[in-house]
């Protein structure tokens, strides 16, 4: 079985590269990456000797190039990762986020539908998309597979469009699709740009946490090697034309989760407790911050028995070791063009 993996140097699909690659040794993996600033061939220097690892450098937004990819290589599945994934950026930016989580999008639908025209046996595309398709919850309720569609930002709106866009080719040319949406991950390799590792880092660095608004906004978080290992599972069992919601049953405002980092990250630095939480600084709020995502994960447990396996607290101290054994990573992602969005976003050197 040859398998395409988009976005596979980035961090959600560095995980998904890793776990495929390692378990099942029959398949290719071709990892197609464009390598953007959130893209990072170091996330699988662990396994890019391995025989069934490929890496391809490239941008599915190349309709040519993506044509040509598909005809040369015959990919039995895609699991579609790639994307510009960071809500800030598209506010400052939205045609990047059409570009990519479109355009690309389309194009992997029409080079796969092209290279099997109608005989889709023992074919599989598989679209990784987010619980921000659904919008913002008030302070009850949780986002079901059959949630409208009510996205707020230009990020979430294109992730929505690519949805449509899947479900639509579904219908239309008999696609044989599986969709989830995911709620917020965390752990290794996140580019430190996202709240975790970004408030890691600052802490590390003695710079302040500059947490949006009140600090009340609620997302509902899930260790990324479970995300991976549901994404394994649905790939394998997920049935065709089916959307799947993955979450980690696990709430928390903001502010309380930023005092809980903080303090882990105390304890790991031999700090006093307390001295981290000094750091935290309210600043302006995000514009059309959504309030609250909750994800009801019962139809990927009850159909395909999947649960997270790490409690938060177990993932997030995992999460702090590995920042804290991972300078070099780290040091070489907030380097460079980094300096230079951190400035702009948040005025600070
Ligand atoms: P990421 O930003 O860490 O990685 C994205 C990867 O895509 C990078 O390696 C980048 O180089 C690559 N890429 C970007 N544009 C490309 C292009 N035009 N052509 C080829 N490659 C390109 O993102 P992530 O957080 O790992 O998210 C991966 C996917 O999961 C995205 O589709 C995202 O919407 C979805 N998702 C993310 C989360 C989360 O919490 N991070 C939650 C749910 C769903
Ligand atoms: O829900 C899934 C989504 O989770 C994914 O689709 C996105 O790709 C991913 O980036 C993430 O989106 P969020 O906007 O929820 O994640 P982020 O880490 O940017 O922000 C989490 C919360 O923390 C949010 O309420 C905004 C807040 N925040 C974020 C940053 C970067 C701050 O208060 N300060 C910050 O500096």
């Amino acid at each position: 079985m040859k398998i395409l993996i988009t976005g596979g140097a980035g961090f959600i699909g560095s995980h998904v590269v890793r776990k495929f690659v390692k378990k099942y040794p029959n398949y290719t993996i071709y990892n197609l990456d464009a390598l953007t600033y959130a893209g990072n061939l170091e996330n699988l220097k662990d396994i890019d000797s391995l025989p069934n690892y490929k890496f391809i450098k490239g941008d599915i937004a190349d309709e040519m190039f993506i044509a040509k990819l598909f005809k040369e290589h015959m990919f039995d599945g895609v699991i579609h990762l790639a994307a510009e994934s960071h809500v800030d950026r598209s506010i400052a930016d939205p045609m990047a986020f059409v570009r990519t989580n479109v355009i690309g999008t389309v194009n992997l639908l029409n080079a796969f539908n092209c290279i099997w025209g109608e005989d889709f046996v023992n074919k599989k595309f598989y679209h990784v998309s987010t619980d921000e398709v659904y919008g913002s919850l008030g302070t009850e309720g949780l986002f079901t597979e059959s949630t409208a569609y009510d996205p707020n930002s230009p990020y979430s709106a294109s992730k929505a469009s690519s949805d449509h866009f899947v479900r639509a080719y579904g219908e239309t040319y008999g696609l044989p699709y599986v969709i989830t949406n995911c709620s917020n991950n965390y752990g290794p390799y996140h580019f430190p740009e996202k709240l975790i590792p970004l408030f890691i880092n600052n802490i590390i660095e003695n710079k302040p946490l500059p947490v949006y608004g009140d600090g009340k906004y609620t997302r509902d978080w899930l260790f990324v090697e479970d995300h991976a290992a549901a994404i394994d599972l649905v790939f394998h069992k997920g049935k065709n034309h089916e959307t799947y919601n993955i979450g980690g049953f696990n709430e928390w405002q903001n502010i309380d989760l930023v005092k809980l980092l903080c303090d882990v990250m105390d304890k790991k630095l031999s700090r006093p407790i307390g001295s981290s939480q000094k750091l935290i600084s309210y600043v302006k709020d995000r514009p059309g911050h959504d309030l609250r995502y909750a994800i009801d994960a019962s139809k990927i447990n009850k159909e395909l028995g999947w649960k997270p396996s790490v409690t938060f607290e177990e993932g997030l101290e995992k999460t702090v070791d590995w920042y804290l054994s991972n300078k070099e990573w780290l040091n070489h992602v907030t380097s460079g063009d980094y300096k230079e969005y951190y400035k702009n976003m948040y005025k600070q050197e």
